[in-house]
């Protein structure tokens, strides 16, 4: 089983590597092959798919560790949100913009299930559509994968109530729930051009080296000089009226909690390094991200319960919260 698993897909991935550098019309049929190899790792079961997957994850990645297959980096479609007005008048199409309408409001439109004053796309950038922001493409045709913090297989469903958890310091929606359906129903119409199952260009955040170790002294100057303008001294946001924000917080009870992947050093890092300050990504060293993020991160914020159920198999990376 493991040995078939392995073969296939690594021919396929040359196949598709040999491709990609040839003409358009080649190109073409690259992408063939691509949903092709996809196809073939998903009837093979989900621990080759996740294999395969792993090459292509980024810098957070929270996929079991696996065998190398290749990559399929050079096959990676490029990501961009769909016109809207290509959004069915039919009831898909208005699940999909209530999907659209609760990702960017998601603290008005859900009070009862988020606890603090973000959005989720006060991380997932640019309507959950950004390369190197988490970008939600092909989410629905990727998972459901193994994820170690959870020590089991995650469908999407999961996946985002694990951000309703965390990321929003609130609690889970109902996994049939009208909300959920709508949430998984923008994510698919987002990957309605993509090739089935394929990590979408700039997953994740990118990557910064994990083996520095962060000066939060160093660390708390910069917030002062790059972010605080925006999020505060504090790192507590800016807001109207309302309690939505103009910028979001990025500590104090109105951010996320400690058991979020943004509440992790290297993960922070990783994503200020791309994104941050605002409209000037990939500006700072990695170094200065990995400075920044282990001294925002580690400000007072709210505490998630039951921490220590997550890495059940004790594989926590190193920066994880206790
Ligand atoms: C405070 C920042 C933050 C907010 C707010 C947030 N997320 Fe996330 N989300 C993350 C991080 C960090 C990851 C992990 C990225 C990685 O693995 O590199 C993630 C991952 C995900 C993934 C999986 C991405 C992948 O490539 O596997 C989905 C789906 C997701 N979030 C959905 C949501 C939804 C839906 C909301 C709103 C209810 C939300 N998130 C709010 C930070 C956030
Ligand atoms: C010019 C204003 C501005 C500056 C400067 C800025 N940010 Fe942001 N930041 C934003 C905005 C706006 C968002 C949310 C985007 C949205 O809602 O569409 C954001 C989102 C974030 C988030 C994810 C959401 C949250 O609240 O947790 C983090 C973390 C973050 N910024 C950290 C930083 C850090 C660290 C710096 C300094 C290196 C920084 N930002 C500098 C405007 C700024």
């Amino acid at each position: 089983m493991k040995s078939f698993s392995l073969a296939k897909p690594s021919l396929l991935i040359l196949a598709i590597l040999a491709a990609s550098a040839c003409s358009n019309e080649q190109n073409i049929q690259a992408v063939d092959r691509v949903e092709e190899a996809a196809a073939i790792a998903r009837v093979q079961g989900l621990e080759a798919r996740a294999e395969q997957l792993k090459n292509d994850m980024p810098a957070a990645t929270e996929v079991s560790a696996g065998v190398a297959t290749g990559s399929t980096a050079g096959a990676k479609p490029t990501i961009q949100m769909p016109d809207e007005s290509t959004i069915p008048d039919d009831e898909y199409g208005a699940a999909v913009r209530r999907g659209l309408q609760i990702a960017n409001h998601t603290y008005k439109e859900l009070p009862d299930n988020v606890g603090n004053q973000l959005n989720c796309t006060s991380c997932h950038l640019a309507n959950g559509s950004e390369a190197f922001a988490a970008p939600w493409q092909n989410m629905p045709s990727i998972y459901p994968i193994y994820r170690t913090r959870a020590g089991r297989i995650n469908t999407i469903q999961e996946r985002i109530n694990g951000c309703f958890e965390r990321s929003m310091n609130g609690t889970a929606l109902d996994l049939g729930s009208d909300d959920m359906n709508a949430m998984v129903s923008y994510m698919a119409w987002l990957s309605k051009d993509m090739p089935y199952g394929v990590s979408p260009e700039g997953r994740g955040f990118v990557k910064v080296d994990k083996s520095l170790e962060p000066d939060t002294v160093n660390g708390e100057k910069l917030f002062a000089e790059k972010c605080s303008v925006c999020h505060g001294v504090d790192g507590e946001g800016q807001y109207n009226d309302d309690g939505t924000y103009v910028f979001p917080a990025v500590a104090g009870d109105k951010s996320f909690n400690d058991g979020a992947g943004m509440a992790r050093t290297y993960t922070a890092a990783s994503f200020i390094k791309g994104k941050m300050p605002f409209g000037q990504g990939n500006t700072l060293t990695d170094q200065e991200a990995v400075d920044i993020a282990g001294y925002f991160t580690h400000l007072p914020r709210p505490v998630k319960a039951n921490k220590d159920k997550d890495w059940p198999n004790g594989d926590a990376p190193k920066d994880v919260r206790r």
